[in-house]
């Protein structure tokens, strides 16, 4: 079903390799096609409550956007590249199940970009993050410049942009832009500890979670207000009864996702 991406689902999770381990993962056109069917997998999949996004081999998470096929593009094939690229991370970014980035190596460029689209990131003590693109004469264009200054600040963020620096996975972790820094061979169990905790919540009320949080990022959305009618809802589901319920009779909750 995919040519560039290994998937598994076990205990409600889906882990995506992204694998071109030979070109350390770099996002080509068949990525981001197959990261698109992914995506509608892990939205219609009733099995999946949530999801791991990782890198095949032991060098890199994704080293960035596939600088090969830029060479070839003018300015509205570039656009449309972008635009492309930053409607997947978007996405990623409003899915409604948790997407968890496991980063075991380099997360550059458009691989750093793809880390910060996921719910939050857990870093290996061998990952680099970094926005090299200054170096090739180019901006971000998956959401780098936005998203970096989200999670870590405008003044780190320009100063990551502008000198293209990397950063290592401590480094990251003291910025806020990795939650936890494991060994490489823990990486993957640390974060499906993670998930599996978040998986025997109410997957409607997770999803609001999300939903409310990315308000604040969103203009156009009054994020109280969101709230407001999010936690409303909530009084309409099977689950929040049963939640109430569970609590009251001192038992733990069986949440069905209605
Ligand atoms: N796009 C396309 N190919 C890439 C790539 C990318 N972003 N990053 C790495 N590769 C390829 C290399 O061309 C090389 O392929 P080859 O063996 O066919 O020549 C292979 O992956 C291994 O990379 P290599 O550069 O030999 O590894 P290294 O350990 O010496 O260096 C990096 C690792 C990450 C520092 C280096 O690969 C790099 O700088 N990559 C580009 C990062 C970048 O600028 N990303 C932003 C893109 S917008």
């Amino acid at each position: 079903m995919y040519t560039t991406l290994l998937t598994s689902l076990e205990n409600g999770i889906f882990t995506i390799t992204i694998n071109r381990p030979n070109k350390l993962n770099a996002l080509n056109k068949d990525v981001f096609t197959d990261l698109n069917t992914a995506l509608d997998e892990i939205e219609s999949n009733e099995e999946i409550k949530s999801v791991i996004i990782t890198g095949a081999g032991d060098k890199a998470f994704v080293a960035g956007a596939d600088i090969s096929e830029f060479d070839t593009l003018n300015k509205e094939q570039a656009k449309a590249l972008a635009k492309r690229g930053q409607d997947i991370f978007a996405r990623i970014e409003n899915a409604s199940k948790p997407i968890v980035a496991a980063v075991n190596g380099f997360a550059l460029g458009g691989g750093c970009e793809l880390a910060m689209s996921c719910h939050f990131r857990v870093a290996s003590e061998k990952a680099k993050f970094g926005q090299p693109e200054v170096n090739l004469g180019l901006i971000p264009g998956y959401g780098g410049t936005q998203r970096l200054v989200q999670l870590i600040g405008k003044g780190k963020a320009l100063e990551l942009l502008m000198t293209a620096h990397m950063i290592d996975a401590n480094e990251a972790k003291e910025l806020g832009l990795v939650n936890y820094v494991t060994t490489s061979e823990t990486l993957l169990d640390h974060t499906r500890k993670i998930l599996d905790i978040i998986n025997t919540k109410a997957p409607l009320a997770v999803a609001g979670c999300i939903k409310a949080a990315n308000a604040v990022f969103d203009e156009s959305i009054d994020g109280y207000h969101l709230e407001i009618e999010t936690f409303g809802n909530c009084f309409d589901t099977e689950d929040m009864k049963e939640g109430v319920a569970a609590f009251m009779e001192k038992r733990k909750a069986a949440f069905k996702g209605k």
